[in-house]
This record gives C-alpha cells, sequence and structure tokens, in this order.
C-alpha cells in the first residue's frame, strides 16, 4: 500500500470508523469498548459467541459468531475496518487462529492481536513465561495472511493484578494477607485498564496514513507491525502495599506478611503447569516477571506522552482493584484457570 493519504485511489478513507472486537463484554475489552464510545468516532461491533452469556456494553452492535463456523466470523468482520482481539486466554489454542483467517477472508487490513502484556521484545522472558512463542505466531500469522498487526504492551494490568488473589500481585484482599516475592523490592510497569482502554481508542482515533512526505504527524500506520507501549505505574509490592495501607486505613498490624524467593515461586508453578495444574501459571507468570535481577520498567519506550494519556493516581487504582476484587470472587471458572 502507498505510504501516503494523497497517493490512494480516490474514496480512500484516512481514519477508522469501523471497529469490530472480539471481548468486548471481557475484562480489559470493557475498558477498550468504553474509551472508544468516549471517543465517538467509531461504530463499535461486538462479535460475541451465539451461546455467550456476557454481558456486552450497551451503544455496541452485536454480531452473534460461531468459531466452528467460519461464515458466521467473516459474514460478522465483512464491512469492519479494524479487529481488535481481546479473547480469554483459556480459549482453545486455535480459535485466534480462525478468527484470524476469516478477519483476512472478510478482507479486513489491521488486526490487534491478544497481548497485551509485557515488552514482545524481550524474548528470554516470554519464553520464560510460555506466552512469548504464541503472541509471536499470533502476530506471524497476521503478517502472512497480509494484514497488518498493531500490539499492545502495557505490562500487568494493575487493578486486575492486585485483585483475584495471592498468586497475583501476592495480595490476597480478603484475608489482609501478602507474600513478598523476594524482599519485595523489585519495580515493574504496569497499566491500569482504563489506560490501555485509552491508549487503544487514541491510536484508533489517529489518520491511517500521513497526507504526504512533509506530513510528520503521529498516525495509525506509526504503529503498524509494532507495539504501542503504554504505562500507568512502575511500582514494587512494597509500594503497591503502602497504597492498599492508605487506601484501607490499615497498618502492618494488619496485614500477614510472608516472603519467597521468586526463583522457587517460579519453579513451583511451572512444576504445577506441566503436571496439568494451570492454577500454576499465574504463579510461574508473576513470580518470573518480578525476578531481580533484570529491568522491567518499560519507562524509556513507553509513548504516554506522544498520545496524550494522563497521568494516574496510584490510590485511585488501588481503590479501583479492591472494587474488582469483588467482581473477581464471582468469575470462579476463570479463576481455576
Ligand atoms: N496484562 C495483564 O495483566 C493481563 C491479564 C489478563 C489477561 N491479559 C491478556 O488480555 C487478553 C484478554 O484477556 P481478558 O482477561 O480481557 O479476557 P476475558 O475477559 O477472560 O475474555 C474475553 C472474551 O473472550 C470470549 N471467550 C471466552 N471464552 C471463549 C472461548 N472458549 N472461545 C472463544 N471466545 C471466548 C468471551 O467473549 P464472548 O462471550 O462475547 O464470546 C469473553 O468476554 C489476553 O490476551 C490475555 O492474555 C493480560
Amino acid at each position: 500500500m502507498p505510504k501516503y493519504a494523497n497517493d490512494q485511489p480516490v474514496g480512500f478513507q484516512n481514519t477508522i470508523e469501523r471497529v469490530a472486537i472480539v471481548g468486548a463484554g471481557g475484562t480489559i475489552g470493557t475498558h477498550i469498548v468504553s474509551a472508544l464510545l468516549k471517543a465517538g468516532k467509531h461504530t463499535v461491533t461486538a462479535l460475541s459467541r451465539k451461546d455467550s452469556s456476557n454481558k456486552l456494553p450497551e451503544g455496541v452492535l452485536v454480531a452473534p459468531v460461531d468459531y466452528n463456523d467460519e461464515a458466521t466470523l467473516v459474514a460478522a468482520l465483512q464491512g469492519q475496518q479494524f479487529l481488535i482481539i481481546t479473547m480469554a486466554p483459556t480459549a482453545p489454542r486455535d480459535t485466534h487462529s480462525k478468527l484470524v483467517q476469516a478477519a483476512a477472508k472478510a478482507g479486513i487490513p489491521y488486526v490487534m492481536p491478544n497481548w497485551y502484556g509485557g515488552d514482545i521484545d524481550n524474548i528470554k522472558l516470554g519464553e520464560d513465561t510460555l506466552l512469548g512463542p504464541m503472541g509471536r505466531a499470533n502476530r506471524e500469522e497476521i503478517e502472512r495472511l497480509g494484514m497488518q498487526w498493531i500490539t499492545v504492551c502495557c505490562g500487568f494490568w494493575y487493578d486486575y493484578s492486585l485483585a483475584g488473589g495471592d498468586s497475583r500481585f501476592g495480595f490476597d484482599l480478603v484475608k489482609r494477607s501478602l507474600t513478598l516475592y523476594d524482599d519485595g523490592n523489585s519495580k515493574i510497569s504496569t497499566s491500569t485498564l482504563a489506560q490501555v482502554g485509552r491508549a487503544v481508542a487514541k491510536v484508533l482515533s489517529l489518520p491511517v496514513l500521513p497526507q504526504d512526505a512533509d506530513d510528520t504527524s503521529l498516525t495509525l500506520s506509526t504503529f503498524f507491525n509494532r507495539s504501542v507501549y503504554v504505562k500507568s505505574f512502575v511500582v514494587s509490592q512494597a509500594d503497591m502495599l503502602a497504597s492498599v495501607k492508605r487506601v484501607t486505613g490499615t497498618t502492618d498490624a494488619d496485614w500477614t506478611i510472608t516472603r519467597q524467593d521468586t526463583k522457587t515461586r517460579y519453579e513451583e508453578g511451572l512444576a504445577q503447569v506441566k503436571s496439568g495444574n494451570m492454577a500454576g501459571f499465574s504463579k510461574l507468570l508473576y513470580s518470573r516477571v518480578f525476578y531481580p535481577d533484570e529491568t522491567r520498567d518499560l519507562s524509556t519506550k513507553v509513548q504516554n506522552e506522544l498520545l496524550e494519556l494522563p497521568v494516574e493516581s496510584l490510590d485511585e487504582a488501588t481503590k479501583a482493584g479492591i472494587e474488582l476484587d469483588k467482581e473477581l470472587q464471582l468469575r470462579t471458572e476463570r479463576m481455576a484457570a
């Protein structure tokens, strides 16, 4: 495709107006849809399984699909300009591929694949957490089918990971217990669900291509086959605990704090996964990211300023995490996975 809007055939539309999304009622999808609708520049169509019991946000069009019937996927994607995939990580492995193949058949040019995680350039971390090769395969398939991808590197979702139990950031907010990884001082990049939603909506609101060679403004094409890097906070578990104590009005005396070596915890999680117990996955994933001798601070790469994203309050995000914890208690099926 020519690089400039001025060189495109008559009728070329230099904005994204029609967006399809998988997982509109899911954890991150809800926030992406909310930010897109707030931006008010897009018609959002939710691809949702015919038998789904997920509540979809108001303001989206709904296209019921069956992943075992490609025609339903192609029909739902026809005429869309951008496909955002936020699919449950527990979905069968080939579901992402079925969707991407249908997107190519429907003529969709751009896809945001499942990821919303750490830095895709950190190959070793990707391999150790088992997610890297899967993410790379998803991106390569999109390219192979002639489409372009834009992925989001945001680190762990802060509010979601503070919630959901001990195997994530080490907090059990109900029991008021915390497992500190090593000394609890390793800092990692995190993003709130809302910040990720805003970042995606900003990127999708950009002009697709620069007008001509003199146009140096930010465009969607800046991100083709690349990542959008975003963060909210670079924090340690000690920072998180300080925030939780401020927000809940508690002191150290209210918390039961234990410590575990991250490398031991990682090996324990890995052994569980290898024996078929997927409860070990969060354990291996989070402990690996907190390894003390590496940097997972995305600050030098993040594009928050470029995308004019707001600076957020850690304590407000902690409050959101505490609220989300109550909601996540009800998602027993997902929690077990
Ligand atoms: N950075 C982080 O901390 C973090 C944390 C968790 C997840 N993630 C990543 O974020 C992405 C989305 O995760 P999420 O937690 O937002 O997903 P989710 O809420 O668990 O699920 C999203 C949607 O997937 C669809 N779905 C569920 N089961 C399915 C199945 N068997 N087959 C096909 N579709 C199915 C459902 O949509 P319908 O019911 O409408 O069909 C659901 O609403 C994944 O790539 C995941 O790895 C990142």
